[in-house]
């Protein structure tokens, strides 16, 4: 089956700075044959050159971030590969700074994620804690919708492919998990007459690896006989197909825009739902205008038309790239996006120093928009775990609320119903370089729009 033909999911890659995300990719794509013979060696070798050959798989995903960050494409995504059943586009996370807000970005159109969970002695502790990604990368993941995740203990060989700190790791990540609502069972093997204990998430076993060395990627270790779950790649194949909203109103949040030369504007984004067809007329929100469809492209294929999932660049007739930004949203002017005069949410608050009240004014990321938002009403407060309202009105909330608040954009954006569109109506909130709170629509009155 040609990768074209196999369906697409967009996957997210979350994980504390240096847990081994990008090595763990980067030995995927080798092992998968998304990266050749030659191509590795040359990695190698750059690596080798400069004392760093540890990080030859990690440098697969820096080639084509460099790559990316010059331009040289259109594509939104390079780093991809494919297992039996899946072809998958990577939305690797880079451990530093803008680390949340690449992932916000990011998981906003991820179909599933790899957390990776180095259990190295001091790593994992760091990254669990309060101050840790581990934990603010779960945590979003969840509010962001992302239900099904693979969890991945990297770093076995570090640790002597212990079991007892196989188990540890996995009873701190199972307790987190679990804490935040996914569905975790507990597994049992047996190996040689001895009982061996694991967890699952959603019917798939946290799996021990050595990203590194290719332990339980592609192949089942020798090293660690005591697992009998399935490899990276098998549990990938486990992974269930989102729906894929074909029939729905179509909304591309737009990632990009670029100016081709003998082409003319070509915006990026991803299908969140409907049909995009060569020859629509295509409306971008909130800027109002309106333009028709030239060509399509998806990984530098012309396509006729682009379905949900779909990470595309198209060329539109009568609108030029000045008019776009990151964050517009099309869709056909029939149907559409909505732009926000004001929104109510259910918000969860992941960190504070203090407390928020009325007139608190962070950062709203929704889709790929970023804009500053104010918070005009207190509706609710909710008990984080069932949902129940505990208090009417309150006068602030504080870290580790839950509620119902109603929320101001500063400037016009588009803001959708989480019900009707997931990928338009679950954002993220940041202040001071932080994620302060993250959440869902609950309703919108649009906007006036001119
Ligand atoms: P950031 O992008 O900076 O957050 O890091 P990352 O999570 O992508 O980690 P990366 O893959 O860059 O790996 C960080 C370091 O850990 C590198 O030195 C890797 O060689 C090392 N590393 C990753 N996986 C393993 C592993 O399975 N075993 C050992 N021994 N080292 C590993
Ligand atoms: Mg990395």
């Amino acid at each position: 089956m040609s990768s074209s033909k196999k369906p697409h999911l967009n996957l997210a890659i979350l994980g504390h700075v240096d847990h081994g995300k990008s090595t763990l990719v980067g030995h995927l794509m080798f092992l998968t044959g998304a990266i050749d013979e030659k191509t590795m060696r040359e990695i190698e070798e750059m690596a080798k050159k400069v004392g760093k050959e540890s990080f030859k798989f990690a440098w697969i995903l820096d080639k084509y971030k460099e790559e990316r960050e010059r331009g040289l494409t259109i594509d939104v995504s390079h780093v991809k590969f494919e297992t039996g059943k899946y072809f998958f586009t990577i939305i690797d996370c880079p451990g530093h700074r803008d680390f949340v807000k690449n992932m916000i970005i990011g998981t906003s159109q991820a179909d599933a994620a790899i957390l990776v969970v180095s259990a190295h002695k001091g790593e994992f502790e760091a990254g669990i804690g309060p101050q840790g990604q581990t934990r603010e990368h779960i945590f979003l993941a969840r509010t962001l919708g992302i239900g099904q995740v693979v969890v991945v203990i990297n770093k076995m060989d570090l640790v002597n492919y212990d079991y007892k700190r196989y188990l540890e790791v996995a009873e701190g990540v199972a307790k987190l998990l679990k804490l935040l609502g996914y569905k975790i069972t507990p597994v049992e093997w047996e190996h040689e007459g001895t009982k061996y204990k694991g967890y699952a998430i959603n019917d798939i076993p946290f799996i021990p690896v050595s990203a590194l060395y290719g332990d339980n990627l592609i192949q089942k270790s020798p090293k660690m006989p005591w697992y009998k779950g399935p490899t990276v790649v098998e549990a990938l194949d486990m992974l269930k197909e989102p729906p894929r909203p074909i029939d729905k109103p179509l909304r591309i949040p737009i990632q990009d825009v670029f100016t081709i030369t003998g082409v003319g504007t070509v915006p990026v984004g991803r299908v969140e739902s409907g049909v995009l067809k060569v020859g629509d007329k295509v409306v971008f929100m909130p800027p109002n205008k309106v333009g028709e469809v030239r060509s399509i492209e998806t990984h530098h294929v012309r396509i006729d038309e682009a379905k949900p999932g779909d990470n595309i660049g198209f060329n539109v007739r009568g609108i030029s790239k000045d008019d776009l930004r990151r964050g517009d949203v099309a869709g056909h002017p029939t149907h559409p996006p909505t732009v926000a005069e004001e929104f109510v949410a259910r918000i969860f608050i992941l960190w504070h120093p203090t407390a928020i009240g009325v007139g608190y004014t962070p950062v709203l990321h929704i889709h790929t928009a970023t804009v500053p938002a104010k918070i005009v009403e207190l509706i609710a407060k909710l008990d984080p775990r069932t949902g129940a309202v505990v208090e009417q009105k309150p006068a602030f909330l504080k870290q580790g609320d839950a509620a119902v608040v109603r929320i101001k954009p500063l400037k016009p954006v588009v803001v959708e119903k989480y019900s009707d569109f997931p990928g338009l109506g679950r954002f993220a909130l940041r202040d001071m370089g932080r994620t302060v709170a993250a959440g869902q629509v609950i309703e919108v009155k649009p906007a006036k729009v001119t």
